[in-house]
């Protein structure tokens, strides 16, 4: 009796080692073969610096990739050769002008695929410290094209664009994405249908950064397809890895942390190289993305450490102090779909009942925050913004006690960074400025009083 229950339990344990090695292949295989696209993609723009710029595009069959490049319009002045033949296609083009327009065609030697037009240029980032102003589309969670939503806030962005333009230059300089590129798994069939062909006149012209979202996660198509500057290409000190990465443009130092898979506590390697970098940092802009809000009542609470396995709560408590003590000025989030924009918060690490009127540095009620004191002085406050409604619009209370706004609308964040003040915009559907908000420095003025938040 005893040998045949032994022998039962036995062959049960082997049926379910046997089918979870099977489940684990099933995954494995669904999660590469969702990493593969075939056809033709549109050329985008990856690792820029002042006087470097990335050209990454695909073709239909494995080709090598031509590049022509030249300060006017089909008037080129480089052609560019891949030194192999492939489908995805990428070439770092060196020895660029700072701040200059350059126009560019792409594709193979048998054909060009794209450009050679008026619409495809980019224009190389100004040397860092530039004073030269800086704009940035913020997109929210953007990769979902099924419902026709995508397509209205795209349209209204570009429209705010086109009533607010910038004589000579691009409509914008950066285009950031929070995370959450491609619904519904981050395949690259996905990102094709649901990123790159929906935003593909602006991927032509404007850098992508983008953020590492639960989505993207769930495929092996995001770091196939983004090149983003692990080794500092970008300005910032080397992350070593894509996960996370720095970077500079003129007088913005912009840090995107993962939130998704990298260790999140203070002693992982992703704080240590974040302290690194902060402390290299000489832009007086400092932003930070990252994919988990620290403070949200949207479709997920940052309240709840059940909420997405604890990321939110963790980011909270173990990166928030970190970009506070060196100045961050404004983070930006996802995940949750819709818009919350804070007050000027500092030292707010736990969850949202323990707020103290202390830890709000301004209540004015217009949203123009000042902060004093030399640029990076620890502790003067921070504006926290959840931009995940590019796309998708989910339900949530809404009623996160740090949120000056919290809006359930569809919508972009532009923001306007010049010497002194950043303005953003929430630019929402229907295309009105539903909110606004700016921070203004005023180096002129004593920092308050606030090294740390044990001071205060
Ligand atoms: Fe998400």
């Amino acid at each position: 009796m005893q040998l045949i229950a032994r022998r039962i339990v036995r062959y049960s344990l082997i049926t379910l080692l046997s089918l979870a090695v099977l489940f684990a292949l099933g995954r494995y295989s669904v999660m590469v073969y969702g990493g593969q696209y075939h056809g033709v993609r549109a050329p985008y723009l990856q690792l820029p610096s002042p006087t470097t710029m990335g050209l990454r595009w695909q073709t239909p069959n494995s080709e090598v990739g031509v590049l022509q490049l030249g300060t006017a319009a089909g008037v080129w002045g480089r052609r560019v050769l891949e030194n192999h033949a492939a489908e995805q296609h990428a070439i770092d083009v060196t020895g660029l002008t700072p701040a200059t327009r350059y126009y560019y065609a792409v594709g193979s030697e048998q054909r060009m695929y794209y450009g050679g037009d008026a619409l495809h240029f980019f224009e190389t980032p100004p040397l860092p410290g530039s004073a030269l102003d800086v704009r940035a589309v913020v997109l929210g969670d953007p990769g979902y094209a099924q419902d026709g939503a995508q397509a209205r806030v795209t349209q209204s962005v570009q429209a705010w664009l086109t009533q607010h333009p910038r004589p000579g230059r691009a409509d914008f300089d950066l285009l950031l994405a929070t995370g959450d590129q491609a619904y519904t798994s981050g395949s690259n069939p996905q990102f094709q249908s649901n990123f790159f062909i929906p935003y593909q006149p602006w991927l032509a012209q404007v850098p992508i950064w983008p953020t590492y979202g639960n989505h993207d996660a769930r495929r092996f198509a995001y770091f196939h397809i983004f090149d983003l500057p692990a080794a500092g290409q970008s300005g910032g000190v080397a992350s070593g890895t894509e996960h996370y990465y720095a970077f500079d443009h003129g007088q913005v130092h912009v840090v995107v942390l993962d939130s998704q898979d990298s260790n999140l506590s203070t002693g992982g390697s992703m704080y240590q190289w974040l302290e690194k970098d902060l402390q290299a940092n000489r832009q007086p802009w400092l932003l930070a993305m990252f994919h988990h809000p620290p403070y949200s009542k949207g479709s997920h609470d940052s309240d709840q450490w059940r909420d997405s396995w604890g990321r939110l709560v963790e980011m909270r408590a173990h990166f928030v102090p970190l970009l506070e003590r060196y100045g961050v000025d404004l983070v930006l989030s996802g995940h949750s779909h819709m818009y919350e924009r804070s007050v000027l918060l500092d030292c707010h690490y736990d969850v949202s009942k323990t707020l103290t009127p202390a830890m709000i540095l301004s209540q004015e009620a217009n949203g123009h925050y000042i902060k004093t004191g030399p640029i990076h002085s620890p502790h003067q406050g921070a504006v926290y913004a959840v931009v995940g409604s590019s796309a998708k619009l989910d339900d949530g209370p809404l009623n996160h006690p740090v949120m000056a706004r919290s809006l359930h609308e569809r919508g972009a964040l532009l923001l306007d960074i010049q010497a002194e003040t950043l303005q953003g915009n929430f630019v929402n559907e229907q295309g009105r400025v539903s909110d606004s908000f700016s921070i203004t420095k005023n180096t002129a003025q004593p920092a308050l009083n606030r090294d740390s938040c044990q001071s205060n």
